[in-house]
């Protein structure tokens, strides 16, 4: 009994058709001797009836339909009664009269419910994955991503785009994370990596004149799981020559336009505005600042000197910041103690503690209120602050100042329920440091990696003030989320080679990681420029998640095993031998 339609598609006007429907039992109910079943698949679910009309034989086998067996049924299409219509269903004006049924596989008693809402614990979902990818929820995120990947490629193939794979055996690629690798059977001892990016290849690829390419590319990298982590992951990756950061911004603009408005029936404004990683920091404490939020910070230190608040003077005089942020009208609702555990949230970010007071209608109150009710219009004037307005401080370093108080920030959003999931708020973060120091080894290392152009102004002093070159890098952040990163690459292999000097990379080791890159630059180098954006991270956004594992089919648990499968697992003795492996065994922890 091969299906002529879907359990999505009748409605009234095929009143009388007959039609063979294949799908899942989704639910079954017996009212009085006749059996109702919904009948589900991919495209909806329809409703069958099994009546009094039918045959006892067909009665009795429909009467023994359970859960998620896999059916055919062959039947009228009925349309229903005016008071009989469903709305809530798409296929709700009519029913399937069953004149046929056959049972194509039984079903096991199941994990959890298919049907309901409810969530089974993540290890039972991921180890019954194929039950839980029938649920609705998933359905829907997994057709988006199809649907978001499909939008993605007609895009770039309207700007006329080459769609070019590159190798996943490789040697290894510098993104800063642990590479996966793969030893590699016909040369013992010698191991392949997985790309963590299509990096190196992608701007060989511009060496070779593919001036516009892009990859929807599987990355892996061996890093800590965590909610948008995942070891295997997917980038929307590209690269051109010949061009500019802004041109790179149009294509990803436009780009995530198309997609938001071919998926979502969602307008993006654009252009999407910019910051500057200094900005970012400075203002909202963060460098994928959550734009939704409108709590900004403001610089405190002019009114430091006119109160007698002896932490915020010595802050000051050692070179710090004193960072002030306003969060309107939570004066009331914020006791001592859950200003307290902000403070917690603070301290885990390095702060040695949150300064707070709230704005009364005739001055200021609580924390550390009696050290500015002197200058209260003032410290009002400054920060905007009106009454019932609570008032949090970050003060110490710069780093810290900022960082502490974007943490505090970030969880009052959660707290105050200040923002919505659907309000998608892009910003180009640009002009990052080049290099970061690493204190626990006492060097400088790449903020993003090797082979981002320094700004031409602080190209002559890179080496004298590593920590004062900007680069050509940029991220695209969206609701305090990380979704791209890139830059304008390096082209000219001098400065190539002093990038490699300042993070301590010597010359015989770059040459023996990827000298074969280097080597391209000496072939005619086209100046050029790139981007990756998380595909998993920007459908995990548009489903209101929270977890790559909602919007990827088969993922992994935080513990790096995904229960599916059981992977990663042992393997035989032979299998290790042909590769000239021999384990070394671990003791139990
Ligand atoms: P980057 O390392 O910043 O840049 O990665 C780009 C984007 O990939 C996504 N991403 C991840 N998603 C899920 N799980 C992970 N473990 C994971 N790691 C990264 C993020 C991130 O913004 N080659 C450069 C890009 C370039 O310069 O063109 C790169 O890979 O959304
Ligand atoms: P104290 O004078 O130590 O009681 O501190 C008064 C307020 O300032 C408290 O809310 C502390 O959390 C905060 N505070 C104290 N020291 C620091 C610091 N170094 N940085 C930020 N806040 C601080």
């Amino acid at each position: 009994m091969k299906r002529t339609a879907t359990c999505g598609e009748l409605n009234a006007r095929d009143d009388g058709r007959e039609v063979i429907l294949n799908g899942w039992v989704h639910r079954n109910r017996d009212h009085g001797g006749v059996t109702f079943i919904n009948l589900r698949d991919r495209y909806g679910i329809t409703q069958v009836v099994f009546d009094d009309t039918c045959p006892a034989e067909l009665k009795e086998r429909a009467a023994s339909l359970k859960m998620e067996y896999c059916v055919a049924v062959k039947g009228k299409v009925n349309k229903r009664p005016d008071s009989m219509i469903n709305k809530d269903m798409a296929t709700g004006e009519i029913e399937i009269l069953a004149t046929e049924l056959e049972i194509l596989t039984t079903c096991e008693t199941l994990p959890f419910m298919i049907d309901g809402d409810s969530e089974a614990n993540e290890t039972l979902r991921l180890k019954y994955r194929y039950l839980d990818l029938r649920r609705e929820k998933m359905q829907k995120h997994i057709a988006l991503r199809h649907k978001v990947s499909h939008a993605v490629r007609e895009h770039f193939e309207s700007l006329d785009f080459y769609d070019i794979e590159t190798p996943t055996l490789i040697k290894s690629t510098p993104e800063g994370a642990r590479d996966f690798l793969v030893p590699a059977r016909m040369q013992p001892g010698k191991f392949f990596a997985l790309p963590q990016s299509p990096q190196l290849y992608k701007q060989i690829l511009m060496v070779s004149g593919f001036d516009k390419y892009y990859q929807i590319a599987h990355c892996y990298r061996d890093e800590d799981l965590r909610g948008d982590r995942q070891f295997e992951f997917t980038q929307v990756d590209f690269e051109m020559s010949f061009v500019s950061k802004d041109d790179v911004f149009e294509v990803v603009e436009a780009q995530m336009a198309h997609i938001f408005k071919k998926t979502m029936n969602v307008d993006l404004p654009i252009p999407f505005p910019r910051l500057t990683y200094h900005e970012a920091m400075d203002s909202y404490g963060s460098d994928k600042p959550d734009l939704r939020i409108d709590m900004k910070f403001h610089d405190f230190s002019s009114l430091v000197p006119k109160a007698e608040f002896g932490v915020f003077k010595s802050i000051l005089a050692e070179g710090g910041t004193i960072k002030a942020m306003v969060v309107p009208g939570a004066a009331p609702n914020y006791s001592r103690k859950k200003v307290s555990e902000l403070e917690e949230t603070a301290k885990t970010y390095g702060a040695k503690g949150l300064a707070w007071m709230k704005v009364t209608a005739d001055g200021l109150d609580g924390g550390i209120a009696k050290f500015f009710n002197p200058i209260a219009d003032e410290v009002k004037e400054l920060l905007g602050a009106k009454a019932d307005d609570l008032i949090l401080f970050g003060a110490g370093d710069w780093q810290t100042a900022c960082t502490s108080l974007g943490a505090v920030r970030a969880r009052l959003a959660k707290d105050l329920d200040l923002v919505k999931w659907d309000d998608f708020r892009f910003a180009w973060v640009i002009d990052f440091p080049l290099f970061e120091w690493n204190e626990d080894e006492k060097k400088w290392d790449p903020a993003h990696h090797m082979f981002s152009m320094p700004q031409d102004e602080f190209k002559a002093t890179m080496e004298e003030k590593p920590g004062d070159v900007i680069g050509d890098l940029y991220d695209l952040v969206v609701n305090g989320y990380e979704l791209a990163s890139g830059s304008v690459r390096i082209h000219d292999p001098e400065i190539q080679k002093r990038v490699f000097n300042v993070v301590g990379f010597p010359e015989e080791e770059a040459e023996e990681r990827f000298g074969f890159l280097l080597e391209s630059f000496r072939y005619g180098a086209p100046p050029h420029a790139g981007l990756a954006y998380g595909l998993d991270r920007l459908v995990m956004l548009m489903c209101g998640e929270e977890s790559l594992k909602e919007v990827i089919a088969f993922p992994r648990m935080s513990t790096g095993t995904n229960p599916l499968d059981e992977s990663p697992a042992l393997v035989d003795e032979e299998q290790l031998d042909e590769l000239k492996i021999k384990l070394i065994p671990v003791e139990d922890e």
